[in-house]
């Protein structure tokens, strides 16, 4: 976009779909909700625009990104789908799980998307209003969370104003993410492999492959997924995870029945924690608070991937 230029505020109808599909059509950087998180998508075809999302998040380029497509047969087109990614693909689909499968060769993507692995993760995601859009544009879209790279991710557009105004060309406002962590990553270039946790359990990942993925990438040296960047998702507080207590100066970010001053769900319930994780942080961290505490959040079903994002909100910083 041109430097100084606004953001545009799209409304979440005809009219702002069909302004948000040419935006990226013609190169542009556009926010738009999914039912994980706000996406930053640009044309994954073109090298200037995916290049454009690194400059806006300042996202380290080694880092490679997701590509929406609308349906199974558009991510067809881009990677290798075998036996086991169309199991998945079937179960899954559209919905919060991202593949990391063979890049299709001879492929129309920009090898920017990759980061210059020979694989490519692509997602079809759950919003028939996400699904709109991608199919409107007609090209495959490559779309980071819409956040600085680092921080909160971003589950309302308000969210994403407030990182990224007047470096993107425009926000589609659809309200706030209902899955609220960002969708799970499976590795299928060799034996499946969990790259992150998220909106997808790994528990419903076992039943349609039979066992439960390993975790992790099969090679240590080779820059694997997400957030492997031990601090991610970071307010700009201190976070202290599995508080019993409450410390001098702290407040508390609770979940069950305790007395807090904001609860990921005071009945106990992964579900509700889950969409309630990002914005609470954004609050937190919007009220300015220097010290965080958290409640324990018991590690099953989509407890993993809250676990893991506030694992990585406590990680020691740079
Ligand atoms: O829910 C989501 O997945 C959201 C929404 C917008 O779709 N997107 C998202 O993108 O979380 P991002 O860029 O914040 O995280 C994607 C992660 C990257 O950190 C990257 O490490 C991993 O996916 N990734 C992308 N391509 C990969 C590849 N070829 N091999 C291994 N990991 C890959
Ligand atoms: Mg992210």
């Amino acid at each position: 976009m041109t430097e100084g230029r606004e953001t545009e505020r799209l409304a979440s109808d005809a009219a702002g779909i069909a302004r948000a599909a040419d935006l990226l059509r013609g190169g542009g950087l556009v926010a738009f909700p999914t039912e994980t998180v706000y996406g930053l998508g640009a044309d994954a075809t073109d090298d200037r625009a995916v290049a454009r999302i690194f400059e806006a998040k300042g996202r380290p380029r080694f880092n490679p990104l997701i590509v929406h497509l609308p349906d199974t047969d558009a991510a067809a087109a881009v990677a290798e789908m075998g036996p086991q990614a169309r199991a998945l693909a079937a179960a899954f689909w559209p919905g919060p799980l991202t593949l990391v499968l063979p890049r299709r060769a001879g492929g129309l993507l920009s090898p920017l998307v990759s980061a210059g692995l020979d694989s490519v993760a692509v997602r079809v995601p759950g919003t028939a209003l996400a699904r709109a859009i991608l199919a409107r544009s007609g090209v495959p879209v490559a779309a980071p969370s819409a956040n600085p790279s680092g921080r909160v991710s971003p589950t309302e557009a308000a969210h994403v104003l407030a990182g990224l105004d007047g470096r993107i060309d425009a926000v589609l406002d659809g309200g706030a993410c209902a899955v609220g962590v960002e969708s799970t990553i499976l590795s299928l270039t060799g034996g499946p492999r969990l790259l992150r946790h998220g909106g997808v359990p790994a528990e419903a990942l076992a039943r349609v492959l039979g066992e439960m993925p390993a975790e992790g990438a099969d090679d240590p040296a080779a820059p694997s997924a997400p957030g492997q960047m031990a601090s991610h998702y970071a307010p700009r507080g201190q976070v202290r995870l599995n508080a019993t207590d409450l410390r001098p100066g702290e407040v508390l970010l609770g979940f069950g029945s305790v007395e807090a001053e904001l609860n990921l769900s005071r009945a106990g319930d992964l579900t509700e924690a889950a969409a309630m994780l990002f914005r609470h942080l954004q609050m937190l961290d919007r009220a300015g608070h220097a010290a965080i505490a958290v409640s324990p959040v018991p590690e099953r079903g989509l407890g993993r991937a809250i676990n893991d994002r506030l694992r990585r909100a406590a990680a020691p910083r740079e």
